[in-house]
């Protein structure tokens, strides 16, 4: 196989921005950290047609990366870019963000309460400014409590809007009252079923579904390539699914005994979507390169044979982000980083409903 390829470019772009401050911004254990830009400087904070992206924990390299020039300056996992297109790397993207002077918490509250409802505070993670964390914490208490309760497989995404802020100087938030995702900086938290799956792997499949606001329907024939131990398999088959799963291991047996479940011993890139018959729903997670998987999607889309694909592409430690372009022009396609993903990306094509 053909080894995974250096972004050498953007490296040596973001390399060339790193300053002393954004090195030390933030002093989490994580391999991506060398990648911050500097922090902005005070008087070049920018105005109007910018975002904040929030990348996931430990992916801020890849965000940056992705987001190449559109980068203004980064803070933690706040990555200031210009535009507000979302980057597949971002896990929650604050829109039409403003800067806001305060004189003090109650002032912050007030102002950020006569703007709407709900707020979350991003909360930058330990050792970005000392005292923030509390003054954030004593500003989120005066503001009106926003339930965040961990969900059930099958509840809908709240619809009210959730604003984030942040204090990026102590008299100074940064806030935005919409952003891309209904849950606090994009993390989804479910309430786990720690019996019935084998691994954590099926939270990927509630998280995809959830956010999607779409299920497949009992009955409907679902193919899983690179399915074991079983966790995406069990969801399927929970739902009432038909499935066809193939690994070159077994499915753990409390999976493969389910009523349902077709597992074969083999190679997912063998199977010939041309022999397969219609399928509702493609589903891979097989640890492939994503070039490989790329192909595999193609062949199964051109077939003109399955109608709503969800894979997994999976980066060894550099992100292939030409490939995941490709995936992201895929017609209808989507491209994300779910909270439950490593380093990962979902990639969804649903057809028409
Ligand atoms: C991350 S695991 C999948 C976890 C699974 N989705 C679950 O929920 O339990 C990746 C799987 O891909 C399988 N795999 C790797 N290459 C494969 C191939 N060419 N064909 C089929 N399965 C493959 C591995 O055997 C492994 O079980």
């Amino acid at each position: 196989m053909r080894p995974p390829r250096e972004n050498q470019g953007n490296r040596a772009r973001h390399a060339a921005r790193s300053g002393a401050r954004g090195q030390a911004a933030d002093r989490a254990p994580s391999p991506f950290w060398d990648a911050a830009p500097a922090d902005l400087e005070p008087d070049r904070l920018p105005e109007d047609n910018f975002s904040v992206q929030v990348a996931a924990r430990h992916y801020v390299r890849p965000l940056l990366e992705e987001l190449g020039d559109r980068v203004l300056g980064a803070r933690g996992r706040l990555v200031l870019a210009r535009g507000s297109v979302p980057a597949a790397w971002a896990q929650n993207v604050w829109l039409h963000p403003r800067w806001i002077p305060v004189a003090s918490i109650g002032d912050a509250a007030r102002q950020l309460t006569t703007v709407q409802r709900n707020w979350r505070a991003h909360v930058p993670l330990p050792g970005v400014e000392p005292g923030f964390r509390r003054r954030l914490a004593l500003i989120g208490e005066r503001l009106p409590h926003v339930a965040a309760h961990p969900l059930a497989f099958g509840d809908p995404v709240p619809a009210a809007p959730l604003g984030a802020f942040t204090l990026w100087r102590e008299d100074l938030l940064l806030a935005a009252p919409r952003t891309t995702s209904p849950f606090a900086d994009g993390e989804l938290i479910f309430q786990e079923n720690r019996e019935d799956p084998p691994g954590r792997a099926y939270l990927k499949l509630w998280e995809t579904f959830t956010l999607l606001g779409r299920f497949p329907r009992p009955g409907e024939l679902c193919v899983d390539l690179g399915a074991a131990p079983g966790g995406w398999t069990w969801v399927l088959a929970s739902i009432g699914c038909r499935v066809f799963s193939i690994d070159k291991a077994p499915l753990a047996p409390q999976v493969g005994g389910m009523p349902g479940v077709n597992h074969c011993i083999g190679s997912g890139f063998a199977l010939d979507p041309r022999h397969a018959g219609r399928v509702d729903w493609l589903f891979s997670d097989m640890i492939c390169y994503p070039e490989r998987l790329l192909d595999v999607v193609l062949r199964w889309l051109e077939a003109g044979t399955c109608r709503n694909v969800v894979c997994t592409l999976k980066f060894q430690s550099e992100t292939d982000h030409e490939t995941a372009r490709r995936f992201a022009a895929i017609p209808g396609g989507s491209l994300r980083h779910l909270s439950c993903n490593k380093h990962e990306l979902t990639f969804v094509r649903l057809a028409p409903e």
